[in-house]
C-alpha cells in the first residue's frame, strides 16, 4: 500500500535548517492567515473558535499512545482556565523514548517547522501566552534543529501579533528533558519541567486540571501538533475521509525488525499490519519467517488472521488499538527467551521506583526472564508470575507497571503454561 503523505510531505525536499526552504512551500500560510485576519475582539475569538472546532470535528486523537481526543482536551482545559482564571500552559511532548518508537525524532528532524507553526497556532487558539517543547534531553541534533527553527520563526514576528489593537506575544521554551521512558508520561514530564525528579502522580486531576504551576496545561504529543497544519489546510471532511473505514486521517508508524525496508511511513488509520509489512517494507527479510508483530498500545503478539485487523484508536473486537505506531516484527530465528530477557531489562532499568509493586514486581521479573533465559527456572517461578502480574495490574501508580507485564502476558496467552514448563525440564 501507497503512503499517504500529510504530515511528510515536505520530508527530503525541503532544508531543515532553513525557514525560507518551509516558506517556499506553502510554509508558515495558515498560521499567517490565521494572525492577519481578525480585526477586532469578535473576529479574533471567531478565528481561534474555528481552529478549536475543525481540531474537534477532524476527531483527531492523541498520537502519543492514549488517543485521547484532542479537541475535548483543549476544550476541557479551557473551560478549566476560564473558572480557575488561571493561564493556560501548552506542552507539546517530544520525549520519545519507547521502544521501537523513532517517529517524533523523524518528524522534529525532517520539517522542524510544521511542528513548530502547529505549536504557535496551538498557542494562539488556546489563548496560552507561555508553551513548552519538552525534548528527550539525549537528543541533541533535534534540539538544536528545533532552537535553530525556534529562532527564525521568532525573527519573522510569527510569535507576536496585534489583535483588535492589542499586542499579543506568545513564549515558547524549548526545555531539554531527562532521559529515561518515564519521562515522557506527563505527570512525571510536569515534574522535570518544574524542576524535579519526583516522577509520575497519581491522576486525577489529570494536566488539563492542574498541570504546569497547578494551572491547566495541554500536553500533547509531537505528532498530534504537527497534524494541525495539514488538518486545517485541507479541512476536517477531507482530512477525516483520509482513514479507512470510520477511522480519520493518517498516523505515522516506526518499522523496525526483520522487514526488507524499515523506517517512518505515514498511513491511513485503519490500514492493516498486513497491508504495512508486505506492501511498503517490502516483506520478509530473505530467508526469515514471521513468527509475529509486535504492535499496538499494549505491544500484544499479533499474527495469523490478526493481521488482516484494523490499526484504529480505540481498539475493540476486530481490531488493533494503534498507540503510539510501533511495529516490530519478529521472525522465527529469534529466541523467544532473549526477547523477554530484553524487556524484563528494560523496564526494570526504566521502572523509577516511586511504588513498590512496579520497583520490586520488575526487579522479579527479570530474575525470572534471567533464569528462563539460563534453563534453571525453580519450581514455583510460574505460580509467582502469575501472582507478580496480578499485582502489578493491579496496584502500580501509573502505566508503565501495566506496560512491563503486558509481554508476559502475551506469552503466557500465546505459548501457555507448557513454554515455562519446559524450561525446567530442559535444565
Ligand atoms: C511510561 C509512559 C511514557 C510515555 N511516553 C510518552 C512520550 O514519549 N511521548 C508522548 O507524547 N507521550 C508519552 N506518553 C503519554 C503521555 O503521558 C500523554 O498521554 C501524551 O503526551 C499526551 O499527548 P497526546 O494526547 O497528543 O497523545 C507516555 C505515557 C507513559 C505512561
Ligand atoms: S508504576 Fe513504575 S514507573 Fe510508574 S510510578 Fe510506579 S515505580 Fe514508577
Amino acid at each position: 500500500m501507497e503512503e499517504t503523505k500529510i504530515i511528510t510531505k515536505l520530508w527530503g525536499k525541503i532544508d531543515p535548517f532553513s525557514i525560507e526552504s518551509y516558506l517556499g512551500r506553502g510554509g508558515y500560510r495558515q498560521l499567517l492567515n490565521f494572525l492577519k485576519n481578525p480585526k477586532t475582539k469578535k473576529e479574533t475569538d471567531k478565528a481561534r473558535h474555528e481552529i478549536i472546532e475543525a481540531v474537534e470535528k477532524s476527531d483527531l486523537r492523541g498520537r502519543g499512545g492514549a488517543g485521547f481526543s484532542t479537541g475535548e482536551k483543549w476544550k476541557l482545559a479551557l473551560e478549566e482556565s476560564k473558572k480557575s482564571k488561571k493561564p493556560l500552559y501548552l506542552v507539546v511532548n517530544g520525549n520519545e523514548s519507547q521502544p521501537g518508537s523513532f517517529k517524533d525524532r523523524f518528524l522534529l528532524k525532517k520539517n522542524p517547522h510544521l511542528v513548530l507553526e502547529g505549536i504557535i497556532l496551538a498557542a494562539y487558539a488556546l489563548g496560552s501566552k507561555q508553551a513548552f517543547i519538552y525534548l528527550n534531553g539525549n537528543f541533541k541534533e533535534e534540539i538544536a534543529i528545533m532552537k535553530q527553527a525556534l529562532e527564525a520563526a521568532r525573527e519573522h514576528h510569527f510569535l507576536e501579533n496585534e489583535f483588535s489593537g492589542t499586542k499579543e506575544k506568545i513564549k515558547i521554551k524549548i526545555f531539554p528533558g531527562v532521559a529515561g521512558y518515564i519521562y515522557g508520561e506527563e505527570t512525571a514530564l510536569l515534574n522535570v519541567l518544574e524542576g524535579n525528579l519526583e516522577g509520575p502522580e497519581s491522576k486525577p486531576p489529570f494536566p488539563f486540571q492542574k498541570g504546569y504551576q497547578e494551572a491547566p496545561t495541554v500536553i500533547n504529543n509531537v505528532e498530534t501538533i504537527a497534524n494541525l497544519v495539514p488538518l486545517l489546510e485541507i479541512g476536517t471532511a477531507k482530512y477525516r475521509s483520509l482513514g479507512k473505514g470510520s477511522a480519520s486521517g493518517t498516523k505515522l508508524f516506526s518499522v523496525s525488525g526483520s522487514v526488507k525496508n524499515p523506517g517512518v511511513f505515514e498511513f491511513p488509520l485503519g490500514i492493516t499490519l498486513r497491508e504495512i509489512i508486505y506492501g511498503t517494507c517490502g516483506g520478509m527479510e530473505k530467508g526469515k519467517k514471521l513468527a509475529f508483530v509486535q504492535a499496538g498500545e499494549t505491544g500484544n503478539f499479533i499474527s495469523g488472521e490478526k493481521l488482516d485487523y484494523p490499526l484504529v484508536y480505540g481498539g475493540g473486537a476486530g481490531k488493533i488499538s494503534v498507540g503510539s505506531g510501533n511495529i516490530l516484527v519478529v521472525d522465527k530465528n529469534v529466541v523467544l527467551e532473549d526477547l523477554i530477557l530484553s524487556w524484563a531489562q528494560f523496564y526494570q532499568r526504566e521502572s523509577c521506583g516511586k511504588c513498590t509493586p512496579c520497583r520490586e514486581g520488575t526487579y522479579q521479573l527479570l530474575k525470572i526472564a534471567e533464569r528462563l533465559k539460563n534453563r534453571n527456572l525453580l519450581e514455583g517461578d510460574f505460580d509467582n508470575l502469575e501472582a507478580i502480574l496480578e499485582v502489578m495490574e493491579k496496584t502500580s501508580l501509573c502505566p508503565l507497571g501495566n506496560f512491563a507485564i503486558q509481554p508476559w502476558r502475551e506469552v503466557i496467552n500465546v505459548y501457555k503454561k507448557d513454554f515455562f514448563l519446559e524450561k525446567r525440564r530442559e535444565k
